[in-house]
């Protein structure tokens, strides 16, 4: 995917608001991922040609944190919680439930962009486990029979 001009200029524009920063590259891929929604090389490269930091040096801060994205994410993002207290009541079938319905795998978006499964760490929603999120909406006692009704919800809130 092409990256408009308009991206490249905003994204100077980031790297110059946090240019005085002592240590801005966290700062300024948190600003990026905001406002478009995914680092991609192309923009990593802007990144590196403003501040000097090496794109081997962004890309690894890119890859390490899971708020941080290479590619565009869905219109909902699945978050299931492999943290231990959901993982040892089988949010791992869960998640496999969703990858078998969606055709895809935690980190891939549905090819009709409405959907990313991402697997996560605790959310902080463990008295509820298994839990999961969407968009940052909790989901309590998660098993793979709601995962239908789950995906429908979305799916016909698309369809009204
Ligand atoms: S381990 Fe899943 S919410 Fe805490």
């Amino acid at each position: 995917m092409a990256i408009r001009p308009e991206a490249i200029k905003g994204v100077e524009a980031i790297c110059d608001k946090f240019a005085q920063e002592p240590s801005p590259l966290m700062m300024i891929l948190s600003a990026v991922q905001k406002e478009y929604g995914y680092i991609p090389l192309e923009l990593q490269e802007v990144i590196s040609a403003k501040t000097g930091i090496p794109v081997a040096e962004i890309y690894g801060v890119v890859t390490f944190y899971s708020f941080f994205s290479l590619k565009p994410k869905g219109k909902y993002v699945l978050g299931i919680c492999l943290g231990t207290a959901c993982y040892v009541k089988n949010s791992q079938q869960v998640i496999d439930k969703f990858s078998t319905l969606l055709g895809i795998g935690p980190g891939e978006t549905s090819s009709d962009g409405l959907f990313t499964i991402e697997a996560v760490r605790c959310i902080g929603a463990c008295a509820l486990a298994p839990a999961m999120s969407v968009n940052g909406k909790v989901y309590p006692k998660v098993t793979p029979d709601m995962v239908t009704k789950i995906i429908e919800e979305y799916r016909a809130k698309e369809a009204a």
